[in-house]
Protein backbone atom coordinates (compact mmCIF):
# COMPACT_ATOMS: atom_id res chain seq x y z
CA UNK A 1 0.00 0.00 0.00
CA UNK A 2 1.14 3.69 -0.76
CA UNK A 3 0.41 6.69 0.58
CA UNK A 4 -1.70 8.84 -2.22
CA UNK A 5 -2.27 8.95 -5.70
CA UNK A 6 1.23 10.81 -6.36
CA UNK A 7 2.95 7.72 -4.24
CA UNK A 8 0.80 5.34 -6.17
CA UNK A 9 1.89 6.96 -9.66
CA UNK A 10 5.54 6.78 -8.78
CA UNK A 11 5.55 3.54 -7.12
CA UNK A 12 4.09 2.29 -10.54
CA UNK A 13 6.46 4.05 -12.43
CA UNK A 14 9.32 2.58 -10.68
CA UNK A 15 7.64 -1.07 -11.28
CA UNK A 16 7.48 -0.32 -15.06
CA UNK A 17 10.72 0.58 -15.41
CA UNK A 18 12.12 -2.65 -13.74
CA UNK A 19 9.70 -4.30 -15.54
CA UNK A 20 10.88 -2.96 -19.03
CA UNK A 21 14.68 -3.33 -17.94
CA UNK A 22 14.31 -6.94 -16.96
CA UNK A 23 13.38 -7.60 -20.99
CA UNK A 24 15.69 -7.53 -24.02
CA UNK A 25 14.81 -6.48 -27.61
CA UNK A 26 11.40 -5.75 -28.65
CA UNK A 27 9.07 -4.70 -25.70
CA UNK A 28 5.47 -4.21 -25.80
CA UNK A 29 3.33 -1.93 -23.07
CA UNK A 30 -0.45 -2.11 -22.45
CA UNK A 31 -1.99 0.74 -20.99
CA UNK A 32 -5.23 1.44 -19.07
CA UNK A 33 -7.82 4.44 -19.74
CA UNK A 34 -9.95 6.01 -16.91
CA UNK A 35 -8.48 8.78 -14.60
CA UNK A 36 -6.29 7.15 -12.35
CA UNK A 37 -3.17 6.15 -14.77
CA UNK A 38 -2.81 9.77 -16.05
CA UNK A 39 -0.55 10.91 -13.08
CA UNK A 40 1.59 8.07 -13.84
CA UNK A 41 1.50 8.75 -17.86
CA UNK A 42 2.95 12.19 -16.91
CA UNK A 43 5.26 10.86 -14.57
CA UNK A 44 7.00 9.12 -17.05
CA UNK A 45 7.10 12.00 -19.43
CA UNK A 46 8.95 13.72 -16.70
CA UNK A 47 12.47 13.54 -15.59
CA UNK A 48 14.16 11.59 -14.60
CA UNK A 49 11.67 9.23 -15.73
CA UNK A 50 11.76 9.72 -19.11
CA UNK A 51 15.20 9.34 -19.49
CA UNK A 52 15.29 5.86 -18.29
CA UNK A 53 12.39 4.61 -20.88
CA UNK A 54 13.36 2.83 -23.52
CA UNK A 55 11.16 4.29 -25.67
CA UNK A 56 12.57 2.95 -29.60
CA UNK A 57 11.94 -0.52 -27.90
CA UNK A 58 8.75 -0.62 -26.83
CA UNK A 59 5.34 -0.76 -28.65
CA UNK A 60 2.08 0.72 -27.22
CA UNK A 61 -1.37 -1.13 -26.96
CA UNK A 62 -4.48 -0.20 -24.81
CA UNK A 63 -6.72 -2.85 -23.01
CA UNK A 64 -9.73 -1.19 -23.94
CA UNK A 65 -10.95 2.03 -25.60
CA UNK A 66 -14.25 4.05 -25.85
CA UNK A 67 -15.56 3.96 -29.38
CA UNK A 68 -15.00 8.10 -30.22
CA UNK A 69 -12.32 9.99 -31.94
CA UNK A 70 -8.97 9.79 -31.33
CA UNK A 71 -9.28 13.75 -30.26
CA UNK A 72 -12.48 13.20 -28.02
CA UNK A 73 -11.27 13.72 -24.50
CA UNK A 74 -12.90 10.74 -23.37
CA UNK A 75 -10.43 8.55 -25.57
CA UNK A 76 -8.25 6.40 -23.83
CA UNK A 77 -5.15 6.22 -26.71
CA UNK A 78 -5.71 10.35 -27.29
CA UNK A 79 -5.10 10.63 -23.55
CA UNK A 80 -2.22 8.57 -23.21
CA UNK A 81 -1.05 10.27 -26.35
CA UNK A 82 -1.72 14.04 -25.56
CA UNK A 83 -0.04 13.51 -21.77
CA UNK A 84 2.70 10.78 -22.87
CA UNK A 85 3.55 9.52 -26.21
CA UNK A 86 3.07 13.03 -28.21
CA UNK A 87 5.54 14.77 -25.49
CA UNK A 88 8.44 11.39 -26.11
CA UNK A 89 10.52 10.36 -28.46
CA UNK A 90 8.11 7.20 -29.46
CA UNK A 91 8.80 6.23 -33.06
CA UNK A 92 4.84 6.79 -34.94
CA UNK A 93 4.90 2.94 -35.76
CA UNK A 94 4.89 1.76 -32.26
CA UNK A 95 1.75 3.67 -31.09
CA UNK A 96 -1.03 0.97 -31.57
CA UNK A 97 -4.43 2.46 -30.87
CA UNK A 98 -7.74 0.72 -31.06
CA UNK A 99 -9.16 1.82 -34.33
CA UNK A 100 -12.09 3.95 -33.28
CA UNK A 101 -12.92 5.23 -37.04
CA UNK A 102 -14.53 2.42 -38.24
CA UNK A 103 -18.02 1.33 -39.28
CA UNK A 104 -18.55 -0.21 -35.44
CA UNK A 105 -17.11 -1.77 -32.60
CA UNK A 106 -17.02 -5.33 -33.82
CA UNK A 107 -14.95 -4.35 -37.20
CA UNK A 108 -12.79 -2.15 -34.35
CA UNK A 109 -11.91 -5.33 -32.34
CA UNK A 110 -11.81 -7.78 -35.65
CA UNK A 111 -8.61 -5.47 -36.73
CA UNK A 112 -6.99 -4.73 -33.59
CA UNK A 113 -7.06 -8.66 -33.13
CA UNK A 114 -4.94 -8.74 -36.69
CA UNK A 115 -2.96 -6.08 -35.38
CA UNK A 116 -2.31 -7.83 -32.17
CA UNK A 117 -1.55 -11.80 -33.87
CA UNK A 118 0.74 -9.52 -36.49
CA UNK A 119 2.71 -8.14 -33.83
CA UNK A 120 2.46 -11.40 -31.67
CA UNK A 121 3.47 -13.54 -34.72
CA UNK A 122 0.81 -16.36 -34.27
CA UNK A 123 -2.60 -17.18 -34.13
CA UNK A 124 -2.80 -18.68 -30.62
CA UNK A 125 -1.67 -17.16 -27.34
CA UNK A 126 1.18 -19.57 -26.38
CA UNK A 127 2.02 -20.65 -22.55
CA UNK A 128 5.70 -19.35 -21.44
CA UNK A 129 5.59 -16.16 -24.57
CA UNK A 130 3.59 -13.70 -22.88
CA UNK A 131 1.92 -11.36 -25.63
CA UNK A 132 2.64 -8.01 -23.23
CA UNK A 133 5.49 -7.21 -21.23
CA UNK A 134 3.09 -5.24 -18.50
CA UNK A 135 -0.99 -4.77 -18.89
CA UNK A 136 -2.00 -1.80 -16.51
CA UNK A 137 -5.60 -2.02 -15.39
CA UNK A 138 -7.66 -0.37 -13.26
CA UNK A 139 -11.00 -0.73 -11.32
CA UNK A 140 -14.12 0.59 -11.46
CA UNK A 141 -17.14 1.54 -9.18
CA UNK A 142 -19.00 -1.15 -10.02
CA UNK A 143 -15.72 -3.55 -10.30
CA UNK A 144 -15.43 -3.64 -13.74
CA UNK A 145 -11.80 -3.62 -15.79
CA UNK A 146 -10.78 -2.96 -19.30
CA UNK A 147 -14.15 -2.78 -20.49
CA UNK A 148 -15.11 -6.29 -19.20
CA UNK A 149 -19.05 -4.52 -17.42
CA UNK A 150 -20.35 -7.19 -14.46
CA UNK A 151 -22.66 -9.60 -15.67
CA UNK A 152 -21.91 -8.80 -19.75
CA UNK A 153 -21.29 -11.36 -22.16
CA UNK A 154 -17.58 -10.55 -23.23
CA UNK A 155 -16.98 -11.85 -19.53
CA UNK A 156 -17.04 -15.47 -20.83
CA UNK A 157 -14.66 -14.79 -24.43
CA UNK A 158 -11.85 -17.20 -24.06
CA UNK A 159 -11.47 -17.70 -27.94
CA UNK A 160 -11.35 -14.38 -29.59
CA UNK A 161 -8.37 -11.39 -28.43
CA UNK A 162 -10.44 -8.48 -28.43
CA UNK A 163 -14.30 -8.34 -28.63
CA UNK A 164 -16.20 -5.34 -29.21
CA UNK A 165 -18.84 -4.12 -25.79
CA UNK A 166 -22.01 -2.13 -27.98
CA UNK A 167 -23.34 -0.84 -24.71
CA UNK A 168 -21.04 0.50 -21.92
CA UNK A 169 -22.42 -1.02 -18.44
CA UNK A 170 -21.18 2.68 -17.21
CA UNK A 171 -20.34 6.26 -18.02
CA UNK A 172 -19.15 7.13 -20.32
CA UNK A 173 -22.20 5.73 -22.15
CA UNK A 174 -20.51 4.91 -25.27
CA UNK A 175 -19.39 1.22 -27.38
CA UNK A 176 -16.19 0.51 -25.95
CA UNK A 177 -13.59 -2.45 -27.61
CA UNK A 178 -11.75 -4.43 -24.69
CA UNK A 179 -9.21 -7.27 -24.93
CA UNK A 180 -10.68 -9.79 -23.30
CA UNK A 181 -8.95 -11.82 -19.69
CA UNK A 182 -6.73 -14.49 -22.05
CA UNK A 183 -5.55 -11.20 -24.03
CA UNK A 184 -4.74 -9.17 -21.10
CA UNK A 185 -3.04 -12.29 -19.51
CA UNK A 186 -0.53 -12.86 -21.51
CA UNK A 187 1.55 -10.60 -20.08
CA UNK A 188 4.84 -11.02 -17.87
CA UNK A 189 3.28 -8.49 -15.44
CA UNK A 190 -0.42 -7.04 -14.90
CA UNK A 191 -0.57 -3.86 -12.68
CA UNK A 192 -4.18 -3.11 -11.12
CA UNK A 193 -3.75 0.54 -9.87
CA UNK A 194 -6.37 1.76 -7.31
CA UNK A 195 -6.68 4.83 -5.80
CA UNK A 196 -9.17 6.87 -3.59
CA UNK A 197 -12.17 6.66 -1.09
CA UNK A 198 -14.53 5.97 -4.13
CA UNK A 199 -12.87 2.43 -4.68
CA UNK A 200 -12.89 1.12 -1.35
CA UNK A 201 -15.93 -0.48 -1.29
CA UNK A 202 -15.57 -2.37 -4.59
CA UNK A 203 -11.82 -3.07 -3.62
CA UNK A 204 -13.50 -4.55 -0.56
CA UNK A 205 -14.95 -6.79 -2.71
CA UNK A 206 -12.58 -7.84 -4.95
CA UNK A 207 -10.31 -8.37 -2.64
CA UNK A 208 -13.24 -11.30 -0.59
CA UNK A 209 -13.67 -12.39 -3.74
CA UNK A 210 -16.77 -11.24 -5.23
CA UNK A 211 -17.50 -12.38 -8.45
CA UNK A 212 -16.28 -9.05 -10.05
CA UNK A 213 -14.73 -8.87 -13.40
CA UNK A 214 -11.77 -7.17 -11.69
CA UNK A 215 -11.41 -10.36 -9.41
CA UNK A 216 -11.52 -12.21 -12.42
CA UNK A 217 -8.93 -11.08 -14.04
CA UNK A 218 -5.49 -13.40 -13.88
CA UNK A 219 -1.77 -12.99 -15.29
CA UNK A 220 -0.20 -15.82 -16.92
CA UNK A 221 2.91 -13.68 -15.51
CA UNK A 222 2.80 -11.91 -11.72
CA UNK A 223 -0.20 -9.88 -10.40
CA UNK A 224 -0.24 -6.51 -9.04
CA UNK A 225 -2.72 -4.30 -6.94
CA UNK A 226 -0.88 -1.34 -6.14
CA UNK A 227 -3.20 0.49 -4.05
CA UNK A 228 -3.60 3.62 -1.69
CA UNK A 229 -4.13 3.98 1.49
CA UNK A 230 -7.45 5.96 0.59
CA UNK A 231 -8.95 3.22 -1.08
CA UNK A 232 -7.26 0.40 1.22
CA UNK A 233 -9.79 -1.06 2.84
CA UNK A 234 -8.96 -1.06 6.65
CA UNK A 235 -6.60 -3.20 8.23
CA UNK A 236 -5.47 -5.54 5.18
CA UNK A 237 -2.64 -5.82 3.43
CA UNK A 238 -3.59 -5.37 -0.40
CA UNK A 239 -0.64 -6.26 -1.76
CA UNK A 240 -2.02 -9.93 -3.93
CA UNK A 241 0.94 -11.50 -6.00
CA UNK A 242 0.14 -14.85 -8.03
CA UNK A 243 2.94 -17.54 -7.96
CA UNK A 244 5.53 -16.58 -10.63
CA UNK A 245 6.19 -18.83 -13.65
CA UNK A 246 9.87 -20.46 -13.00
CA UNK A 247 11.06 -18.16 -15.64
CA UNK A 248 10.46 -15.88 -13.24
CA UNK A 249 12.46 -17.09 -10.75
CA UNK A 250 10.25 -16.14 -8.15
CA UNK A 251 8.02 -18.05 -5.31
CA UNK A 252 4.87 -15.49 -5.32
CA UNK A 253 1.66 -16.60 -2.95
CA UNK A 254 -0.76 -14.49 -1.59
C1 LIG B 1 -12.17 2.86 -19.22
C2 LIG B 1 -11.20 2.01 -18.51
C3 LIG B 1 -11.70 1.44 -17.20
C4 LIG B 1 -11.01 2.19 -16.09
C5 LIG B 1 -11.75 2.06 -14.79
C6 LIG B 1 -11.14 2.94 -13.72
O1 LIG B 1 -11.99 3.09 -20.41
O2 LIG B 1 -13.11 3.36 -18.59
O3 LIG B 1 -10.17 1.44 -19.10
O4 LIG B 1 -11.57 0.08 -17.04
O5 LIG B 1 -9.70 1.73 -15.94
O6 LIG B 1 -13.08 2.44 -14.98
O7 LIG B 1 -11.30 4.27 -14.13
P1 LIG B 1 -10.82 5.47 -13.24
O8 LIG B 1 -9.34 5.39 -13.17
O9 LIG B 1 -11.29 6.69 -13.97
O10 LIG B 1 -11.45 5.31 -11.91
Amino acid sequence: MVADADALARAAAERILARLHRSAGRLAVCLAGGSTPERLYELLAGEPYCNAVPWNHIHWFWGDDRFVPHDDARCNSGMARRLLLDRMPVPSGNICPIPTSVENVEEAARRYETELRRFYGAERLLPGRPLFDIVLMGLGPDGHTASLFPGHAQLEEKIRWVVGVPEAGLEPFVPRVTLTFPTLASTREMLFLVSGPSKREILTQVLAGADLPAARAYSDGELVWLVDRNAAPERRDVTRTQPLPASEGGQGGR
